[in-house]
């Protein structure tokens, strides 16, 4: 079935967010104009709509209009050749927009005119390869073990602290130190777990993660310990008081 693309169901966001505000509308609306190169988007685009849509990639993808298009970055616009398309990542962009249109118009289309639009910026989240957290360290981790998986996070985190790009909660590295731990990365779960503690020594998540690895290593007293700990932080845990109580019964 061949998918008409209609930016505008994607585009929403950004279209509210830039025409109510005209003053941020860059000097150099000429290149917009008159698109000679588009096999994706509709041909009859205004400009308001293409520049929002190359804003739109932009930002979602955290990278600058020379990665996709033939220009000198730092150089006037108007000295890129916008309809060339030498670059690669122009291209996969184009089939991104196949594939956002795809499943706007056809996999979403159950849910009426109401339904949420997926935009670039759903899964890429300003990044341009839009790997989790978890997979970006798992990768770091196979590759040069616990220092290289620690060194990622703090760089990660020194420069995405705060944007939506990668989830830095408690909840979600802790059960990363879970999985390396299951998957038989012991030292790893520690590492992590020690950096957690160090950047918060009241870390629900990162003392129960640890009760639970020395329960499994037989370190009784370190276990409840660390139980304790995640008690006192969070009384509410039931789960908790049930371990220690399994674990003094012992
Ligand atoms: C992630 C890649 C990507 C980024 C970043 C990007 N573009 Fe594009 N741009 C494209 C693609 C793909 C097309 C062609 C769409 C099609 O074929 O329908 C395009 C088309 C255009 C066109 C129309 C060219 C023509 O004559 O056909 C202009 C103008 C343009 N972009 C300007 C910009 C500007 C300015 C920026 C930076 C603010 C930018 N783009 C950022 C991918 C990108
Ligand atoms: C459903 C999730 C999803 C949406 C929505 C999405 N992308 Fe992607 N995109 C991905 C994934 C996953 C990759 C990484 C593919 C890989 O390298 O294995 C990717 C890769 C890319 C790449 C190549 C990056 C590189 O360095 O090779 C470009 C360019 C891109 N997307 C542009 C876009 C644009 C533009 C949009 C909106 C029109 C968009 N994407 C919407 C999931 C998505």
């Amino acid at each position: 079935m061949k998918t008409r693309i209609r930016p505008a169901s994607f585009l929403a966001p950004f279209l509210t967010l830039f025409s109510t505000m005209p003053f941020l509308l860059p000097l150099q609306a000429d290149i917009f104009d008159d698109p000679e190169n588009l096999k994706v988007l509709p041909k009859h685009i205004s400009p308001h709509e293409l520049r929002a849509t190359m804003r739109g990639f932009s930002q979602a993808l955290g990278v600058r209009c020379s990665d996709c298009h033939k220009g000198e970055e730092g150089q006037d616009l108007r000295s890129y050749d916008f309809a060339a398309d030498e670059k690669e990542l122009k291209e996969k962009a184009r089939n991104m927009l196949k594939m956002v249109a795809a499943i706007n118009e056809n996999h979403l289309q159950d849910f009426g005119d109401e339904r949420v639009s997926v935009t670039c910026m759903t899964c890429h989240r300003g990044v341009r390869k839009p790997k989790l957290i978890e997979q970006v360290l798992a990768e770091a981790a196979d590759e040069g073990g616990s220092e290289a998986m620690i060194s990622k996070y703090k760089v990660l985190k020194e420069r995405y602290y705060g944007s939506h790009s990668y989830d830095f909660t408690d909840r979600t590295i802790s059960d990363f130190a879970r999985a390396r731990g299951e998957a038989g990365n012991t030292d790893q779960t520690i590492a992590i777990l020690d950096m957690m503690l160090e950047e918060n020594p009241n870390s629900f998540s990162a003392h129960f993660i640890y009760g639970e690895l020395k329960m499994h290593t037989g370190d009784r007293p370190g276990a409840v310990v660390h139980f304790e700990k995640a008690l006192e932080i969070n009384p509410e845990a039931g789960f908790i008081q049930w371990r220690l109580d399994q674990l003094k019964a012992q």
